[in-house]
């Protein structure tokens, strides 16, 4: 899986069981599902899952780990594209000057790769289903061999260790079973989808755009070559694609609302953090709106790695001081018997909600 900000890596045992203590829970909806950890926990669990995000990587996650049915694909076939991939010499394309050459996210022998084998994808299958599965694994295997800290905002002052490794797709762990991929504003999802058991909802909460902080993934899935800008070498678009879950001034607040009344679920389990845009008793009081019934489970967590390391300028000089470097993420669930739920779950200490 690609290294991800506020991916809920540590928390999927949780967030699962929480579901799974949902009495007669069969079909789930995660609606910022980002790397599709959460939602790949809930379909290995046995759950129907839809799978939305904005972003097109995204897409691409969820249609190869969760909209694809492990038993109907053809391991064979696609573990021979893989062996052709992987033998294809390189090429100097948008990738390698752009990401390597530009910037230097990934060293240029591995871009080169990436170029020829995101252009061989193109017309190696007429499957959709075939095409999602290898650019998951390219997405994944160049993430293997990138130089940054895990966002896209900047790259390392010196190549980082794993990106001299040779980039080398591998087959993705695929799962038994049907499930969906969307990429839909969450605002509109809501209106569109039919009744699920259980939503999942885990929006961004500040002002950072995943948009902008994974720019070389979303261009790296759509095959495209826009102009790029500044020392990151961000697409064009960024200056103007906008998430209304990073706007201050409530805006954030009141989005989240509008999903939290809309959203076609009995159940609905909510990660937050308490350094969001959104405060947690306005959270509550959303949630206790909607559902009545609402349970909060508090998740100390450690922050992002740039907390601890500080910020850096381009030239390697340090201009921002390490934060503090623990928060608390809260998983709130909500809908009938919330803290039943909760209590079953996994036993945790639990500060149900007046
Ligand atoms: C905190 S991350 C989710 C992480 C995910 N749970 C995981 O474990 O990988 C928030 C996600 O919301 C997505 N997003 C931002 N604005 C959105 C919107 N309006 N509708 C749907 N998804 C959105 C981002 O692309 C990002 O992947």
């Amino acid at each position: 899986m690609i290294k991800y900000l506020g991916s809920k890596r540590k928390l999927v045992p949780r967030i699962v069981g929480l579901a799974q203590a949902i009495p007669g829970a069969r079909t789930a909806l995660d609606l910022f599902t980002g790397t599709t950890r959460v939602a790949q926990g809930l379909k290995r669990a046995g759950f129907m899952v839809t799978a939305n995000d904005l972003a097109s990587y995204s897409e691409v996650l969820a249609q190869a780990y969760i909209a694809a049915d492990a038993r109907a694909v053809d391991v064979a076939a696609v573990e021979a594209m893989l062996a052709e991939l992987n033998a294809l010499p390189g090429v100097r394309g948008y990738f390698t000057r752009t990401f390597c050459e530009d910037a230097r996210y990934v060293q240029p022998a591995n871009g080169m790769r990436v170029d020829a084998i995101r252009g061989r994808i193109e017309t190696i299958t007429a499957d959709a289903t075939e095409r999602a599965i290898l650019l998951a694994a390219l997405l994944e295997a160049t993430d293997r061999v990138d130089s940054t800290t895990g966002l896209q905002m900047a790259y390392l002052k010196q190549w980082s260790a794993r990106s001299h490794r040779p980039l080398r797709l591998r087959l993705p762990i695929l799962l038994d079973g049907a499930g969906r991929a969307l990429r839909l504003d969450a605002r509109e999802a809501v209106t569109l989808l039919g009744q699920y058991d259980v939503a999942y909802l885990d929006p961004p909460y500040n002002q950072h755009s995943y948009y902008r902080n994974y720019h070389v993934w979303e261009t790296l899935v759509r095959g495209d070559a826009p102009p790029a800008y500044g020392v990151a070498r961000k697409r064009e678009d960024c200056r103007t694609t906008r998430s209304v879950f990073n706007a201050r001034a409530g805006a954030a607040e009141r989005a989240l609302g509008e999903v939290l009344a809309a959203v076609p679920a009995r159940h609905v389990i909510l990660s937050f953090s308490d350094e969001g845009f959104v405060s947690l008793d306005a959270l509550r009081a959303m949630l206790q709106a909607r559902f009545g019934d609402v349970a909060a489970v508090p998740v100390p967590s450690k922050r992002y790695v740039g907390a601890k390391i500080g910020i850096y300028s381009t030239d390697g000089s340090l201009v921002g001081a390490p934060g503090h470097l623990m928060n608390t993420e809260w998983l709130f669930v909500a809908g009938p018997d919330a803290a039943g739920i909760s209590a079953r779950a996994d036993g945790v200490a639990l500060a149900e909600v007046a």
